[in-house]
């Protein structure tokens, strides 16, 4: 008979890498021993890309050579591009990520080799395409033109180049890099274990990242941002004090048992390092806007489900408000943070592909037994 199981699998330490590292009591997240404090707006999302995905630091012409692969990936293939305004109109964004994700390893030459340099590539070109496939998701849902990226410009700028048809204001990329560079990838979360699972079958690089994508959907992990707004949106339209009524209706919220989109995580115990920094960029674009409203609602909040349950802010909590800032429509946050979380699920999937062993964890049997089946004719 099996042990009992970890609820959750908490604690159970799933696979080995070199990837990224958390220390959950100190607060401390490294990628590839680089401190996220050190990468954050010291190195773009490209170069944290590569780093992850090739494992060391770019020298000049490495990252030139990357960042031809990324201008070459910024496409969309003529599969994914056919039935783009049909999975607009019927899918949700991350539904339709999950779509056109699929449809594009149709038009990828490598789709099918887990070859080490094949992977290498598929990994720089699905890194590139998903901000695309979330701006062209964008504009076929609004009737527009697709808007053609710059040459000239980084991951960050383009997509809120392709996102609103407008060249955005250089601090504005500059905060999305940074955004991009805190989420690219986090050890064993639930998206990139699902991947893993995928890839240790021997499955594809695109197959993995759809497993990936299903799994980044959901409230309790990647969705949480989008939840954040809506929550904070609902609070300031109940009328009144928007700093009053987040504080009292969080305070009953929790009373009453409900979770608070955005707090609390499996591994840190502390101060999540990306919520920091993402505090940061909240208070300064809130500023800039000139109505701050929606982050002076969130430090209440915060102080509200400290003082109440001791938990902290995860990142998915001031990301809301930083990409609500940044003009980008709250049902595509969740499509976001997988434009710059596609680094390290692909950067897993070669991982586990280089030291590949079946995943296929045991399960604790809790049903009856011993039972005899009578077929229905014999009744
Ligand atoms: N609000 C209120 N209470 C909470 C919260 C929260 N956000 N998070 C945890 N708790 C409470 C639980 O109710 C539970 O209390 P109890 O022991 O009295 O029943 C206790 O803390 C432990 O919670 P679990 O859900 O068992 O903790 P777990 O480690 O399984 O969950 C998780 C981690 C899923 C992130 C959880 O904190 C949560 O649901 N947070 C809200 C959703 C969210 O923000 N997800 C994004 C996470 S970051 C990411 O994935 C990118």
């Amino acid at each position: 008979m099996a042990d009992k199981p970890a609820r959750g699998l908490a604690d159970v330490v799933a696979a080995s890498t070199a990837l990224s590292d958390i220390d959950g009591h100190a607060g401390r997240l490294s990628y590839r021993g680089y401190d996220i404090n050190e990468l954050t707006g010291n190195a773009t999302f490209e170069e944290v890309s590569y780093l992850l995905q090739r494992g060391t630091q770019p020298n000049p012409a490495e990252l030139d050579g990357y960042l031809a692969e990324f201008a070459a990936g910024r496409v969309i293939g003529p599969l994914a591009a056919a039935d783009l305004s049909g999975i607009a109109a019927r899918q949700q964004p991350m539904e339709a990520l999950r779509s056109l994700v699929s449809l594009a390893s149709a038009d990828d030459p490598d789709a099918r080799s887990n070859e080490s340099a094949a992977n290498l590539r598929k990994a720089a070109r699905l890194t590139a395409q998903q901000p695309v496939l979330i701006a062209s998701y964008q504009a076929a849902r609004t009737g527009r033109e697709p808007t053609a990226p710059d040459p000239g410009l980084g991951t960050a700028a383009n997509f809120l180049l392709q996102l609103s048809g407008e060249k955005p204001e250089p601090r504005a990329a500059e905060i999305l890099d940074a955004c991009l560079v805190l989420h690219a990838d986090h050890t064993m979360n639930a998206s990139t274990f699902a991947a893993r699972v995928c890839a240790a079958t021997l499955s594809d690089m695109h197959s993995a990242v759809v497993a990936a994508l299903g799994t980044l959907k959901g409230t309790l992990h990647g969705g949480a941002n989008e939840q954040v707004m809506l929550g904070l949106e609902a609070i300031r339209a109940s009328g009144g004090d928007p700093l009053e009524a987040t504080g009292r209706q969080v305070a009953e919220r929790l009373r009453q048992g409900e979770k608070i989109m955005g707090f609390g995580h499996r591994v840190y115990k502390t101060e999540d390092p990306r919520a920091a920094h993402l505090r940061k960029m909240s208070a300064e674009l809130g500023a800039a806007t000139g109505d701050d409203t929606y982050y002076r609602m969130s430090r209440r909040m915060e102080e509200v489900v400290f003082a109440e349950k001791g938990l902290y802010p995860n990142v998915d909590f001031y990301a809301a408000t930083v990409y609500h800032y940044l003009g980008i429509p709250t049902d595509l946050f969740t499509p976001v943070f997988s434009a710059s979380r596609m680094a390290g699920w692909t950067a897993h999937v070669i991982e586990q592909h280089a030291d590949n062993r079946l995943i296929r964890p045991d399960s604790e049997y809790i049903g009856e037994s011993g039972l005899s089946w009578v077929p229905l004719g014999a009744r």
